[in-house]
């Protein structure tokens, strides 16, 4: 445990800490050997994870990182050497939020003289498909977020987080197995079972990534890191979820149609578009496809697989 207050160590500013991205940061980096300084950003210090990283150490600055804020957002960065920032689209689903608020956080931290800067962004896809997928808002909206922090002019690295593992057990999620009538469990996406996807235990392993770029010989300024435990293909994470739980479960391939009139029910109508797009850009481009996975050996340990995920996750409410 290394999150110091001494005036010699670095301050790493943390947007999101009370979530899964920032809150693995933290833990990541109060896990190095290197001492830290950190200040974690919430609206709400009375949350119970506002609280726990009270007790690590962590200076909490209540703030709300919103335009309208911008003034306050600006004295949020002052002495900061380095910042993690992430943003919560799916908190608003608004793509032109989520730019100019990304922009905000980059223009605060390029002020507040910061050298160091980590961004989870997204894949470009309208860009990378040529136009043929033009609704991953929220992937779109990041990867204008990150051509901005290029351009800017501080030391910029984005970390871009894969398909969380937890994203399977999520309530209201369609990778999330449903029960059948005869007990056994069913997963609907549509695509085909060998699709690949890199997945990623977002709480656990996002951090360690940051801090690899955070702790590497030379920042590596201008790059683009893929944060992610394994690619795998969708049949086999059905098949390995039915093998570790000993339950029945299979993996059905459905038509976009089918899928647009599931996810309609709970998202907003412009992101059923977005899902029915994400499903056919990975069938179609695969996703991180165009990235160099980061050697395990340069990681302070190796992120989870999705079997070990599955292993100690507790599906007990799946079951139920
Ligand atoms: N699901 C996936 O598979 C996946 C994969 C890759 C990327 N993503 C992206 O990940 C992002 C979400 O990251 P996450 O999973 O770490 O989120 P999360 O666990 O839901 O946490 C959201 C964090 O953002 C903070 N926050 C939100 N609005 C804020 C505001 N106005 N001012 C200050 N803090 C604010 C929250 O702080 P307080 O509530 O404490 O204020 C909280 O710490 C989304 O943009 C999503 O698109 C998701």
């Amino acid at each position: 445990m290394t999150i110091t207050q001494a005036p010699s160590a670095p301050l790493v500013a943390v947007v999101g800490a009370t979530g899964r991205q920032g809150g693995s940061v933290i833990k990541a980096l109060a896990d190095s050997e290197k001492p830290y300084r950190i200040r974690g950003f919430t609206r709400d210090a009375t949350k119970p994870a506002a609280k726990e990283l009270v007790k690590l150490g962590v200076e909490i600055v209540v703030i709300s990182l919103v335009i309208e804020n911008k003034d306050n957002v600006y004295k949020a960065f002052a002495g900061a050497d380095a910042a993690f920032l992430v943003t919560n689209y799916v908190e608003h689903f608004d793509a032109d939020r989520e730019i100019a608020e990304g922009k905000l956080l980059i223009d605060a931290v390029k002020a507040s003289g910061a050298m160091r800067v980590i961004w989870s962004g997204g894949e470009p896809a309208s860009q990378i498909s040529g136009g043929k997928y033009v609704h991953l808002y929220h992937w779109d909206s990041k990867a204008l977020v990150t051509q901005y922090g290029r351009a800017s002019g501080i030391p910029f690295v984005e970390v871009q987080a894969a398909h969380y593992a937890q994203n399977g057990p999520a309530p209201r999620m369609t990778l999330r197995p449903s029960k059948q009538d005869d007990g056994s469990f069913l997963v609907c996406w549509p695509m085909k079972p060998t699709t690949v996807i890199p997945v990623l235990d977002v709480v656990h392993d996002y951090g360690l990534f940051v801090r690899q770029v955070l702790e590497a010989p030379v920042f590596p300024n201008g790059s683009t890191v893929a944060a992610y435990g394994e690619k795998i293909a969708l049949g086999d994470m059905v098949a390995q979820f039915a093998e570790i739980t000993g339950k029945k479960c299979v993996f059905q391939q459905i038509s976009i149609e089918e899928f647009q009139s599931e996810v309609r029910a709970f998202v907003p109508p412009h992101f059923v578009l977005a899902m029915a797009d994400v499903s056919q850009y990975l069938e179609e481009y695969g996703h991180m496809a165009g990235h160099t996975p980061t050697s395990p050996e340069l990681l302070a340990r190796r992120p989870r697989t999705w079997a070990e995920f599955a292993k100690i996750q507790d599906w007990s409410s799946l079951f139920a």
